[in-house]
């Protein structure tokens, strides 16, 4: 732990240190409110995060809109990629439960990408070209979004702003494109199925037509009309907004996506998502340099966690991981899919949150999921080639296989009793204070923040 207690103030920024699903929602909506944050400044990412807030306002699972609506004004920054079906049902459920949305509270980047129907096709169309080698996307369409942004493709949220006339135009160009661009990678996913020879060749056109029937463009321009209406109030260039604040020291709370660990480039490689999730992704689309930043935090599991595909060193045994899972709700909260388990990963953690996102302190969540445990483990290092190294050497997925990699446990002993009662460290029982402490000393980060259940209370500093 940090030794003097620092609080939250200026432009912070919070990420997430691990493969994703850290509890990074929980953990913002908390710091929001308690610094009285000005703005909460979502900036990487896209729905392919689900943000889960338990509040006054009961359970919500935000995907787009940052988790500190509730009491901060809410941005969305240039790096998040938008699809508007999703942001305007995200703002329909925070109506009905009664919290208000304006300009004044939701402000969206007139820069920000769109996330469009084709963007959700060529996704599944590609998993199912790479057979096999899947990454286990959420299929939300985030990789060929972001190919397009970097392809310089695309819709931006400030095209609805458009006249009618020149808004369709745009959209008929993009559509002759997309549909092209689809008709082949639905050939691409038929061959290497292997099964597109042996149709016959009426079946064969059959499917080639089936890519170009794919796209109903009345329908889309009737969702971009609506969109149009909907946010259009929201969407402004929300830089000088941000940049006021920020040089006025007012308190903006960053709201990373994702984590470290399927960070487009410092992650585990291919197996990782397209944006940076990191303190550099917040800097990017804000245009705050980093030394500006007054602190960066990563929230981690007190244990780990991994959808889709890609490399674990610290998997659990099926048997263990199962009750944790239980134990833990560990289930997407964007795609319902069970979250494969593990132990406390020192080095990956120290990855993601440090090397990839440039946190300083973390934040750990769910200890209490861990108080049925007798013994507990964490991994303190790496055995690589006969060697010990306590850092992650390469974070490449080749290179984090059981056939490169084996990792060195440290044993402890559990405290098998509730720690959801507890309010501060001392109140903790001492096996997981021990615990907490194994947690910095494998990672070399302080843990300034701990939670013991999803309730606002029961996140407490250090
Ligand atoms: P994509 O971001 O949908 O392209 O998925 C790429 C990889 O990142 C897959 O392994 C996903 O399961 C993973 N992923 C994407 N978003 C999240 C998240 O919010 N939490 C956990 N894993 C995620």
């Amino acid at each position: 732990m940090t030794n003097s207690p620092e609080g939250i103030h200026g432009t912070t920024v919070t990420v997430g240190g691990q493969w994703g699903d850290e509890g990074k929602g929980a953990v913002v909506e908390r710091l929001t409110r308690r610094a009285s944050a000005k703005n909460v400044i979502r900036f990487s990412g896209a729905d392919n995060a689900g943000h889960t807030v338990y509040n006054e306002f009961g359970k919500t699972v935000l995907h787009l809109i940052p988790s500190g609506i509730f009491t901060a004004r809410a941005i969305l920054t240039g790096g998040v990629l938008i699809n508007p079906e999703r942001i305007m049902s995200e703002m329909e459920e925070l109506d009905e439960k009664g919290v208000d949305i304006s300009p004044d509270n939701l402000l969206l980047s007139e820069h920000a990408h769109m996330i469009m129907p084709w963007h959700v096709s060529r996704d599944k169309l590609k998993e199912a070209a790479r057979g096999e080698g899947k990454i286990g996307t959420t299929g939300r369409g985030v990789g060929p979004a972001a190919a397009d942004r970097t392809a310089r493709e695309g819709l931006r949220l400030g095209d609805l702003l458009l006249p009618e006339s020149d808004l369709e135009a745009k959209l008929m160009k993009e559509l002759t494109f997309q549909t092209a661009l689809t008709e082949m990678m639905q050939l691409q996913a038929t061959f290497t199925r292997g099964d597109f020879d042996e149709m016959s060749h009426y079946a064969q056109m059959q499917l080639m037509r089936k890519a170009l029937d794919r796209y109903d463009s009345a329908k889309i321009w009737d969702m971009l009309i609506r969109s149009k209406e909907t946010l259009g109030p929201m969407i402004a260039n929300p830089l000088p907004v941000i940049w006021k604040d920020h040089d006025d020291g007012e308190t903006s709370i960053g709201e990373g996506a994702q984590g470290g660990l399927i960070g487009s480039v410092g992650g585990t490689y291919p197996y990782v998502t397209s944006t940076n999730p990191g303190l550099l992704g917040f800097c990017e689309s804000t245009m705050i340099p980093p030394h500006e930043v007054r602190d960066t935090i990563a929230v981690a599991k007190a244990y780990m966690t991994r959808v889709g595909e890609g490399p674990m060193p610290t998997e659990m045994t099926d048997s263990e991981a199962e009750e944790l899972r239980q134990l833990g709700g560990e289930f997407g909260a964007t795609t319902g899919r069970p979250r494969r388990c593990g132990w406390f990963d020192g080095p990956a953690t120290r990855h993601g949150a440090h090397r990839v996102c440039g946190a300083r302190r973390l934040a750990i969540s769910k200890l209490d999921i861990l108080d049925y445990m007798d013994e507990i483990r964490v991994c303190d290092g790496y055995v690589i080639g006969g060697k010990f190294y306590n850092e992650l050497q390469n974070p490449s997925a080749d290179q984090l296989g059981p056939d490169v990699v084996t990792p060195h446990y440290r044993i402890l002993k559990g405290w098998q009793e509730s720690t959801t009662g507890a309010r501060s460290f001392a109140d903790l029982p001492e096996n997981a204070q021990k615990y907490v402490l194994a947690l910095e000393d494998t990672t070399g980060m302080p843990v300034d923040f701990v939670s013991v259940g999803p309730e606002s209370e029961a996140m407490f500093e250090l």
